[in-house]
């Protein structure tokens, strides 16, 4: 549980241009305050993120959002779909933001959600503004879904951790841009499936591997030290093995046994990071289904193999 005084607590720490790791309802995110050029340039050198990298502003509601960006009708009926939720619009900036330029990465867009979960809720209301918060993990490195995994990776650069369970869905925000035209493109599939956002707004156009698109998701990502290989059915001696719709093996875990692709979005970065600790240098991954949100962990999961 979190106390009331806790919140409090990380909402000045946050006035003070300090950074706080708090749950969402995907992942642990890093908060700095996002109207501060100086707190957002602290978090880029805690995270060692490339500042071309733009961060998200989390809001607590489409009026707050309203005045950070331009919503055309489509970015409307999402909002008032998804939001509170792990979706995240990439909308054309307002310019009457108060996010920093330096959170955008210098586009002229600007990353906005408004999480569901009620310690981020809470500590929004607090603060009174947008938050800027990336993903509580070092740079490139697989996502923390727990405050021991934030401790982990970022240890002293934090100055307050919100210490909460797991964060339950345990994969990132799915990612849409709206244009100006209401042009409406997959930047990140994730926990809003590609089907539920296009009841909303129709075909999405999907721009994989182009520039500019969502910069974070070009390189390698959400990588363990170990090497992966993909779609094993049967690893080979000494690799440690992530099973799917099977028990966990000797060497391994099981992302799901019954084969339940919301639980084992839930396990996907623990165990991750639990097998990369047993110094593997190899983890081998089952194959996992590309319907559903197996399209957002078949994407994880191809960033964390690509070449370093
Ligand atoms: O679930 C989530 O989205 C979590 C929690 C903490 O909210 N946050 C998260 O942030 O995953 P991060 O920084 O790890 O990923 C944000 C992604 C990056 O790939 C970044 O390039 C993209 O959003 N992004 C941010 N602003 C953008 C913009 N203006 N245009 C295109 N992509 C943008
Ligand atoms: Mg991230």
């Amino acid at each position: 549980m979190i106390e009331p005084s806790e919140i409090e607590r990380a909402a000045l720490v946050l006035k003070q241009g300090g950074l706080v790791a708090f749950p969402t309802e995907t992942v642990y995110g890093l908060g700095a305050d996002a109207g501060s050029a100086r707190a957002v340039a602290r978090l880029y050198a805690a995270k060692g993120r490339p500042r071309f990298n733009p961060l998200i502003a989390h809001i607590l509601d489409l009026e707050a959002a309203r005045r950070q960006a331009i919503f055309v009708e489509a970015a409307e009926k999402l909002a008032a779909q998804f939001w509170p939720g792990p979706l995240t619009l990439v909308l054309p900036r307002s310019p009457k933001s108060t996010v920093a330029e330096l959170a955008c990465g210098g586009l002229s867009t600007v990353a906005l959600r408004a999480p569901s979960h009620p310690v981020a809720r809470a500590l929004l209301r607090d603060f009174g503004g947008p938050i800027a918060a990336p993903s509580a993990n070092r740079s490139g490195h697989v996502s923390a879904t727990t405050p021991q995994h934030v401790r982990a990776d970022l240890g002293g650069a934090v100055d307050l951790v919100l210490d909460g369970a797991a964060a339950p869905l345990g994969v990132e925000s799915t990612i849409v841009a709206v244009d100006v035209d209401g042009v409406s493109t997959l930047l990140r599939p994730g926990v809003i499936l590609r089907a539920q956002i296009e009841s909303v707004v129709g075909a999405l156009t999907s721009r994989p591997g182009e520039a500019i698109a969502a910069p974070g998701m070009l390189a390698s990502h959400y990588a363990p030290h170990a090497r992966l290989r993909l779609d094993v059915a049967a690893p080979a001696p000494g690799e440690a093995y992530l099973a799917f719709g099977a028990p966990a093996p000797l060497n391994g875990l099981t992302l799901s046994e019954r084969g339940d692709l919301i639980e084992a979005a839930a396990n996907l970065y623990a165990h991750l990071r639990a097998l990369d600790a047993t110094g593997a240098s190899v983890i081998a991954v089952a194959p996992i289904p590309a319907h559903g949100l197996g399209e957002a962990l078949r994407d994880r999961l191809a960033r964390a193999a690509a070449p370093r």
